[in-house]
């Protein structure tokens, strides 16, 4: 923490960081655009993709899919996002204060579903993703329902310090990075507030064996609690290596390109597994809701659902795309671009 104290002026308090993501909250309800003082009868827990906006349009166009576009007066309802990361949705879903979760860890929402108060979805076998619905799923097994994919990128300083290539996979690539911090020539900011992102960083270092934050006064190893957007900049004003994430990457570029034009991007989760972030959905196995949580999973797994996902954009540039089907026929994007420009 010693980095941060010399670098305050670059640095919000741990406590502002911290608040993004602290306790049950219902952050938005929506109503689709129907009017009437409806009853709320699906309640979705989840963090990045509640703040993106991506459940705001998935809640509204689900209830306008339920009730004929409102005109179905006597089953209009509301739906609500209750924030949360990953481990307080699950733990949202436990308490039934939540009806689904979208969630991005695979180990502990197979441990929600083996505990029996959270429910999956249905597929053929272990390596199938394209979920099965019906009565035709009975010799399936039970995994969490793989909703849409989300990137990370490993970016760094232009001068690439670590000398890392194009055709280094990501343990080669960390393994660089590892040696060039270790000798003084290139470091690495992460933001350790348990987030996401911090999680995803953490884990590639431990798959090189590594763990930099377990080290009292890593002379490179850069602690910055901040929101994404903060600790990407000071990424890049300070020529510090960072993972990220796309839809930061982006707003950052749109707000100013110049600044993300100071930084480059190494490896993309597009092009490899262990920076894809994919996102499932978990049921509350007993909630008072469970049929309507029911009918939005299988409508979000739908081609409606897939298109509102891989379309959905801010300023002009997509954010996610849906799962990867069975036989690679993933809906492509109509409204939005995939690359700055
Ligand atoms: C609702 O979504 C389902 C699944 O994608 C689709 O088959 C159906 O046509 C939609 N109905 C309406 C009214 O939009
Ligand atoms: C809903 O009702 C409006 C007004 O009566 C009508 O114009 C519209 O076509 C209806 N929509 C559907 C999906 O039934
Ligand atoms: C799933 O994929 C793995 C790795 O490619 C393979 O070893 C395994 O046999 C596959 N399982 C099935 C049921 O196809
Ligand atoms: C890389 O760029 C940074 C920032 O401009 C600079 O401090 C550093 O000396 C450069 N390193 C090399 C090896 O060029
Ligand atoms: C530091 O490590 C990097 C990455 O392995 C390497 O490219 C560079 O030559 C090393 N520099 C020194 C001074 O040892």
């Amino acid at each position: 923490m010693h980095l941060t104290n010399t670098l305050s002026s670059l640095s919000l308090s741990a406590s502002l960081a911290v608040s993004i993501y602290t306790g049950l909250s219902t952050a938005d309800v929506y109503d689709g655009g129907c009017k009437g003082n409806n009853p709320v009868k699906l309640r979705i827990g989840n963090g990045g993709a509640g703040q993106s906006g991506l459940v705001k349009v998935l809640a509204d166009t689900f209830i306008r899919n339920q009730t004929d576009d409102c005109n179905d007066t006597s089953g209009i309802f509301k739906v609500e996002w209750v924030k949360g990361d990953t481990t307080e949705t699950i733990n949202n879903l436990k308490a039934k204060t939540i009806d689904v979760g979208i969630t991005y860890h695979k180990t502990a929402e197979s441990i929600a579903i083996s505990n029996g108060f959270a429910s999956g979805c249905k597929y053929k076998d272990e390596n199938s993703t394209t979920p099965c619905f019906g009565s035709d799923c009975k010799d399936h097994i039970e995994r969490p329902c793989y909703t849409f994919r989300d990137h990370f990128y490993l970016a760094g300083p232009k001068n690439n310090t670590a000398g890392i290539k194009d055709e280094d996979d990501i343990v080669e690539t960390f393994s660089k990075l590892y040696n060039a911090a270790e000798n003084g020539t290139a470091r690495f900011l992460s933001r350790y507030d348990k987030s996401a992102t911090n999680i995803k960083d953490s884990e590639l270092w431990i798959g090189i064996g590594q763990v930099p934050w377990a080290i009292a006064y890593s002379k490179w190893y850069h602690q910055y609690m901040d929101y994404p957007i903060q600790a990407l900049k000071a990424a890049i004003t300070l020529h510090e290596y960072t993972v990220t994430d796309r839809g930061t990457f982006l707003t950052l570029g749109n707000q100013d390109k110049s600044l993300t034009d100071k930084i480059q991007i190494y490896k993309r989760g597009e092009d490899y597994n262990e920076l894809l972030n994919p996102a499932d959905i978990i049921i509350a196995a007993k909630s008072e809701n469970k049929a309507v949580a029911e009918e939005f999973v299988q409508w979000v797994l739908s081609p409606q659902g897939q298109e509102v996902i891989v379309n959905f954009h801010k300023d002009g540039y997509c954010l996610y795309r849906g799962f990867p089907t069975d036989d690679d026929d993933d809906l492509e994007a109509t409204d939005c671009k995939w690359e700055l420009s």
